[in-house]
């Protein structure tokens, strides 16, 4: 990892294992699992600092046997802080009985749960407050996009929210960035004010799940908590801000109140991103991300109800392991039910740790990348398409810097292009009616319809 703490040594896992040839490669499996995580494995128990013991239901007095084991553990003193996990059939069988009858145990959990090993694991020591050493790559791309910034003139970012509890299959952000943790309604509003104080006139609100966002409401305000479409409706009363935006929202989170804030608060902008990943079930199940194709594109209806000329973006992974070709026509299919104003999107790539870097049917390099341009060349049509429908529109500009050439202005329609127009330096950090006449492949230009006093 990049973080720059001193290397802490590795820790210790310890595998019992009972019964069958199936149970000795299952316990072999967890091992590997553990090793990205920082575990290495050892032969004593007394040393480790997480004990499996793996069961077998097929033997005889099984339960007897772990509750012997457990019985052993306590009193042959082991490592003070060692977490002990319950795995294999008994475990399916009797994890309930386990849990009350065996309270030093941490984990329970059956062999259908082995691939989630990793995240069982840190939420455990999440729990116990620890940190994990793990062996996953430095370089970030993904991370990026979640990145705090500093202020930058006329536009500033506030984070609300980090981390995140979804553990999708694929992504490395809930073992590296932690659990969901929300920051005060009283620290935002008080940056928030400074910013507006300092010239902002538009926040974004960032977040890895910001939507997952809540907070106690003000005293007085007469509501206990809020979530993020309440933090917007806040935050649009503040003196001198003009624009709202947050990102990166779940589908998960999406509430009604949130939606609502879309149609009725005109200062938040009329743009959402709200990843889906894939069209097909199946793969959004293999992905962990709790939500089907149909609950997303529900969601999609009603945000448009609210504010049918929003701007709607997403992220979409192409070659997760499984995905077969239907599966991949099921995600063109939501593509184009959709129909995207901007997207970003990846090919499958396998991070160390992660339980999606083990699954069975990985895809082939030659099929992502086929699929991926496929996917692109469908999103590029839309994007282009979204941003033809605007020409001949008046659009508020806020104009943030001076353009490339000379006399021109930059600055961001309220769907989040980049918008270009003749005009005075008089304009930057100010909102502007601008003509759209023309688009690009990034951008918009237009002609300035009257200059603001
Ligand atoms: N492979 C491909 N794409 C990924 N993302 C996250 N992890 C992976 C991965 N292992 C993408 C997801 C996420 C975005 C920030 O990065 O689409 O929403
Ligand atoms: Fe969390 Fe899934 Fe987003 Fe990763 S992709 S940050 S696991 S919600």
């Amino acid at each position: 990892m990049s973080e720059n703490s001193a290397p802490t040594p590795p820790k210790k896992v310890h595998v019992k294992t009972w019964g069958c040839q199936m149970n000795v490669y299952d316990s072999e499996r967890m091992t590997g699992l553990l090793k990205p995580l920082g575990y290495a494995p050892t032969e004593i128990a007394e040393e480790a600092d997480l004990v499996i013991l793996n069961t077998c239901h097929i033997r005889e007095k099984a339960a007897e046997k772990l509750y012997s084991e457990l019985g052993r553990l306590k009193k042959h003193g082991r490592n003070a802080d060692a977490k002990i996990a319950v795995a294999g059939c008994v475990a399916q069988a009797e994890g309930a009985e386990i849990r009350a009858r065996a309270p030093q145990v941490d984990l329970v959990f059956g062999p259908q749960s082995y691939h989630r090993l990793p995240e069982m694991i840190a939420r455990a020591a999440r729990e116990k407050g620890e940190v994990l050493e793990t062996e996953f790559e430095a370089e970030e791309k993904f991370d990026a996009l979640g990145q705090s910034r500093e202020a930058e003139g006329y536009t500033a970012f506030v984070t609300v929210q980090e981390g995140c509890d979804k553990f999708c299959t694929f992504c490395v952000v809930p073992y590296t960035r932690g659990a969901e943790i929300s920051r005060s309604t009283d620290d935002i509003t008080a940056e928030v004010r400074s910013l507006a104080a300092q010239g902002v006139r538009e926040v974004t609100l960032l977040g890895q799940n910001v939507n997952a966002w809540h907070g106690a409401a003000p005293a007085g305000s007469g509501a206990d908590d809020w979530g993020l479409g309440q933090l917007c409706r806040h935050i649009a009363r503040i003196d001198g801000i003009e624009r709202i935006r947050f990102t990166t929202s779940h589908p998960r989170d999406m509430d009604d109140e949130l939606i609502a804030a879309f149609g009725e608060e005109e200062k938040l902008m009329p743009y959402l991103h709200l990843p889906v990943q894939s069209g097909s079930d199946r793969i959004l199940k293999a992905m962990n991300r709790g939500h089907t194709a149909e609950d997303y594109l529900r969601q999609i209806d009603a945000v448009r109800a609210a504010r049918p000329d929003i701007a709607i973006s997403g992220d979409m992974i192409v070659g997760f392991p499984g995905e077969d070709d239907k599966a991949f026509e099921e995600t063109m299919a939501l593509v184009r039910e959709v129909n995207y104003a901007s997207c970003f999107s990846f090919k499958y790539s396998r991070r160390p740790g992660t339980p999606g870097a083990t699954m069975p049917k990985q895809i082939a390099e030659e099929i992502k990348s086929a699929r991926l341009l496929e996917l692109q060349a469908l999103l590029e049509d839309q994007k282009q398409a979204f941003n033809a429908g605007l020409v001949g529109k008046t659009l508020p500009v806020l104009f943030e810097k001076k353009g490339r050439s000379p006399g021109q202005l930059s600055g961001r329609s309220p769907y989040l292009q980049g918008v270009f127009a003749e005009g005075p330096e008089s304009l930057i950090g100010q909102i502007v009616p601008v003509l759209i006449t023309g688009t690009h492949p990034n951008s918009l230009s237009g002609i300035l319809q009257k200059e603001a006093a």
